[in-house]
């Protein structure tokens, strides 16, 4: 039994949340259509008006918002309130050009001070832990969002932010934390240092690791839990929707992520027509926010690929752990190939180290993959011989189940760098068309 009971929300009959999500939809479609001229244009184009959103199933008839519509905005054009009500700006760090740049009022900051309250509550928090974050703290939303949840939820916070690997080990050791807050590329580095420094990551305090910002998989899940002492459960959201806390993953279940749906709605459509899919299938996930005052957002496409769930320990639907983007996404000689379907294959084979990057480049007209890994560092003294047959064994296994060619190298140990935020998995040397 935890000691933070839940909201009546979290419990309440679907039929009452579905009332609530109208109710909240038609507001946020009235508020942005009256308030912000990007959107006016976008649905008189359609032909749509917030009136005609009479049922949760109208919401299809109203146009996707996408990264470029942010970008055309930039930095402030799909605000909908003025200055004098935006208490906070966070930008994430677009991969091309511009940032995309979001604004909060008050109560959008308590909204999701709330929603990220709610979060760690149901990755297991309990009165009287200490939270260690890692997040990066600034314009990235991770640090300040993680913070302000947990500080609502009453437990001490110590706001780190990413970086300085020793450190952090230091002050884990010292303050002993229940809690760690970061990316999962980034528990792997802080892992390594941990038994650098002659320290066994079993035996530290930690209990919970809350981690997102990134793809990862459940091997990876599988790897970091048996390595520490912690549960490690998935935490997701988007700077454009919120932040982290849009949806997260439960401890007594681990088997998805809720989506706090009476703020987020979500949608599944197929990533390249746009059209609904059916309940269940998979596809990109789409978000209209319901109760955002600064930027309200709707139907915005996430390229974030994965299918809904009915709930399980909630009342509100499950998203199943993302597994990709639909732009992340390699077409290698016409082969679909996402990075996290690799590191599952990395994963399975004990002698190799969770750290590894996927290097493109052209073999005269042709695409090129390159697999370089590195190995534990238990097996980082094998001989050659024995390295080489990992490595074809992964080149195999690549071959037999995804169904590329690669070439999998294997790399001295620390020769892929490591990430202290988001880790960069692909390095496209492909010349731009
Ligand atoms: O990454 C917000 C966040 C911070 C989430 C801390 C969780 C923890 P952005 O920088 O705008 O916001 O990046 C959002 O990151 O569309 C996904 O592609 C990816 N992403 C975020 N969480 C997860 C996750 C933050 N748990 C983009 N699993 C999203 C997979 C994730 N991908």
């Amino acid at each position: 039994m935890t000691g933070f009971p839940l909201e009546a929300i979290e419990k309440a009959p679907v039929a009452e949340l579905r009332k609530l999500q109208l109710q909240r939809l038609q507001w946020s479609l009235h508020h942005a259509y009256e308030n912000v001229p990007h959107y006016r244009r976008k649905f008189d184009a359609a032909g749509v008006k917030p009136e005609d959103c009479r049922t949760l199933a109208d919401l299809p008839k109203f146009p996707f918002t996408t990264k470029a519509d942010l970008r055309e905005t930039y930095p402030f054009g799909m605000f909908a309130v003025p200055m004098d009500k935006v208490v906070r700006i966070h930008a994430s760090s677009g991969t091309t050009g511009k940032p995309t740049v979001v604004g909060y009022t008050a109560k959008d900051i308590d909204t999701w001070t709330h929603v990220m309250a709610r979060s760690i509550r149901a990755a297991g928090a309990e009165p009287g832990m200490k939270v260690h974050v890692a997040y990066g703290y600034g314009l990235f939303t991770g640090g300040l969002g993680a913070h302000y949840g947990a500080e609502r939820l009453g437990l001490a916070v110590i706001p780190l932010g990413g970086g300085m690997t020793e450190r952090q080990v230091q002050l884990i050791a010292d303050f002993k934390p229940e809690i760690i807050m970061v990316t999962p590329s980034y528990m792997l580095a802080i892992a390594d240092e941990m038994e650098r420094q002659g320290l066994d990551p079993k035996q530290s305090s930690l209990k919970i690791g809350i981690f997102g910002a990134e793809p990862w998989t459940h091997e990876m899940r599988k790897q970091i839990e048996a390595r520490t002492s912690l549960a490690a459960i998935d935490l997701y959201g988007l700077s454009e929707v919120m932040g982290p806390g849009v949806a997260q993953e439960c401890i007594e279940t681990k088997d998805g992520l809720t989506i706090w749906e009476d703020h987020f709605l979500p949608e599944i459509v197929d990533p390249e027509t746009g059209e609904p899919m059916p309940e269940g299938e998979q596809g990109e996930l789409v978000f209209t926010s319901l109760t955002k005052e600064a930027l309200p957002i709707i139907r915005y496409r996430t390229r974030d690929l994965t299918r809904l769930m009915p709930g399980t320990a909630r009342s509100m639907r499950r998203m199943e752990k993302i597994t990709g983007r639909s732009d992340d996404m390699l077409i290698i000689r016409g082969v679909n190939v996402f990075p996290s379907q690799i590191e599952e294959l990395i994963l399975k084979q004990p002698e190799l180290a969770p750290h590894y990057v996927l290097e493109l480049s052209k073999d005269g007209p042709l695409d090129h993959l390159a697999v370089l890994v590195e190995m534990t560092p238990e097996s980082d003294g094998w001989p050659e011989a024995r390295k080489s047959t990992a490595a074809q064994t992964l080149q195999h296994n690549i071959k037999s189940l995804i169904g590329v060619s690669t070439d999998v190298r294997v790399v001295p140990i620390s020769a892929i760098e490591r990430s202290i935020g988001k880790a960069k998995r692909v390095i496209d040397k492909r010349p731009k068309a």
